[in-house]
């Protein structure tokens, strides 16, 4: 059996606040293997931004730990990260904010101009290079935070609810072009959303967790064919697939 990319191992995490102790992660186990699509599925407040920002390591976990292949990915470099809400620097156009990566990590601009270009065609923005953020739509932005977080050719893609803010239309556009750029690029992809039909759709493993204080309910494979298109979602083995999460959410 193939080695994981990383492996989460009882990954607990509580803050301390004015008020007291808050447990904002129970127990969280489970491994991502290279080039896997994972989604984390839970309602708000049980911890997902908080288990993405650890894996990033923006946040340090209370308990338990993150193994590493190390000779395989450094996720000091190798993660590529998409926020909720898009945050670009206003001032900056669109190409400029693309680069950003490049230059936090200090690599040569220069050099990536060329890849940023061909990003921005990848997600449909050819022609916007020159725009300011601010004069794109919702989900344009959205594909500029996709590109910017593809620049460095990160190995791990995290994505926290990317598409929450777009309309319905958008953000089914959103999800085939999210599998059509993923397929392409060969990234392992750690996507969090709200949604049991787009987990579903989009995934090869759903990760459950439940309200606070939040435990892992269990990882489903989903175990539908690829390259997955709209019309899988009327299929009597997807329905199933998004029944069992919400079952196991007590809907
Ligand atoms: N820095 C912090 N200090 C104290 N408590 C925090 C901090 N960050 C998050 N929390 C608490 O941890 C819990 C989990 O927060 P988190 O943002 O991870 O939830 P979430 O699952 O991402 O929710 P949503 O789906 O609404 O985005 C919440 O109760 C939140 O108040
Ligand atoms: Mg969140």
């Amino acid at each position: 059996m193939e080695k994981p990319l990383l492996s989460l191992q009882n990954l607990k995490k509580i803050f301390t606040t004015r008020d007291g102790v808050l447990e904002a992660l129970g127990s969280v186990t489970f491994d991502v293997y290279p080039e896997e699509f994972v989604s984390i599925v839970g309602p708000s407040g049980c911890g997902k931004t908080t288990l993405l920002k650890i894996i990033a390591g923006l946040l340090e976990q209370s308990e338990g730990e993150i193994i590493v292949d190390r000779e395989r990915f450094d996720p000091s470099r190798e993660v590529g990260f998409v926020f909720q809400k898009a945050l670009f620097l206003n001032w900056r156009r669109v190409l400029d904010n693309v680069l950003l990566p490049i230059e936090i990590l200090k690599l040569d601009r220069k050099a990536y101009l060329p890849k940023a270009r061909e990003l921005l065609a990848l997600v449909g923005l050819e022609g916007f290079e020159r725009s300011y953020p601010n004069e794109l739509s919702g989900g344009m932005q959205q594909r500029v935070s996709l590109a910017r977080a593809l620049i460095h050719d990160p190995k791990v893609i995290l994505m926290d609810e990317p598409f929450g803010a777009l309309d319905a239309i958008t953000r089914e556009k959103m999800n085939l072009e999210l599998l059509r750029i993923w397929a392409e690029s060969k990234k392992t992809v750690i996507f969090i959303t709200h949604e049991i039909n787009e987990a579903v759709f989009l995934s090869d493993r759903v990760v459950v967790l439940s309200a606070r204080p939040s435990r892992m309910i269990d990882a489903l494979d989903i175990d539908l064919p690829r390259p997955r298109t709209l019309d899988i979602r009327t299929s009597p083995r997807f329905g199933e697939y998004a029944l069992r999460v919400y079952k196991m959410l007590d809907i």
